[in-house]
């Protein structure tokens, strides 16, 4: 099945909402999981590209004590959700979000020491948006995971996906699964994605049906 792009940024108040009150808890937990088995704690500033509502930025946050983290995103209705978010979770003094474009966005410092991303690289027109930005602010030897969804071989399969995953969500994250189903890379495409980006040397892994996992540093 060819890939099917869907909207970049996820502005949209509706959209915005149900994406910020959906349970992610899987998913998520697993991001962090996976960060922390290979590369244990690490300290510094993390920038997480692409943060959405920061569910994956707050629940990294939590798992490593010892940063604090950047999220940046386009969308200001997601912004919204993820401020809000923050604030309950107590966590303004070491969670700062950034409305920005990628590629381009203006940071508050240049070089991270770790790099995370979780969902945003199938939103991505032009996937060198996220590998560029990984290059421009990782530092040299930071960690970098990035999780992604695969697209499946078939729409049906797609379709089922959403019925497995998504059954009792409301009808606009069911829409937006699918679609982003269909939007996403697969692990052959990210490979040479990142071969063109000088970055071969970060592993492609695939972790669950539906997921695929870079990691490696900077
Ligand atoms: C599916 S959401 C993932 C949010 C969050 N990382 C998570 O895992 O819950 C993708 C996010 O990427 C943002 N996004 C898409 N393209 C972007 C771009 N070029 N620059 C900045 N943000 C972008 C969207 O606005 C949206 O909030």
């Amino acid at each position: 099945m060819e890939r099917i792009p869907e909207p970049e940024l996820m502005d949209e108040p509706g959209q915005a909402a149900a994406y910020a009150a959906a349970d992610f808890t899987a998913p998520h937990t697993h991001f962090v999981e996976l960060f922390r088995a290979a590369f244990g704690e690490v300290a510094g500033v993390a920038l997480d590209l692409g943060c959405g509502p920061a569910d994956v930025t707050i629940r990294f946050a939590r798992d490593q004590p010892r940063c604090r983290v950047h999220g940046v995103d386009g969308a200001a209705a997601m912004l919204a959700h993820g401020q809000e978010a923050v604030r309950r979770a107590r966590l303004d003094g070491r969670v700062q979000l950034i409305r920005g474009y990628l590629p381009g966005a203006s940071l508050p410092q240049a070089r991270y020491d770790a790099v995370i991303s979780n969902s945003l690289l199938h939103h991505l027109h032009e996937p060198m948006a996220l590998w560029t930005a990984v290059q421009a602010h990782a530092r040299p030897g930071a960690p970098i995971l990035v999780m992604d969804l695969m697209r499946p071989a078939s729409r049906s399969e797609a379709e089922a996906m959403v019925a497995r995953y998504a059954a009792g969500e409301p009808p606009v994250l069911q829409r937006d699964f699918f679609h982003s189903l269909l939007a996403a890379y697969r692990p052959a495409e990210v490979q040479a994605q990142l071969a063109q980006a000088g970055l071969a040397h970060l592993q492609v892994q695939t972790v669950s049906d539906r997921h695929l996992v870079v990691s490696g540093r900077a």
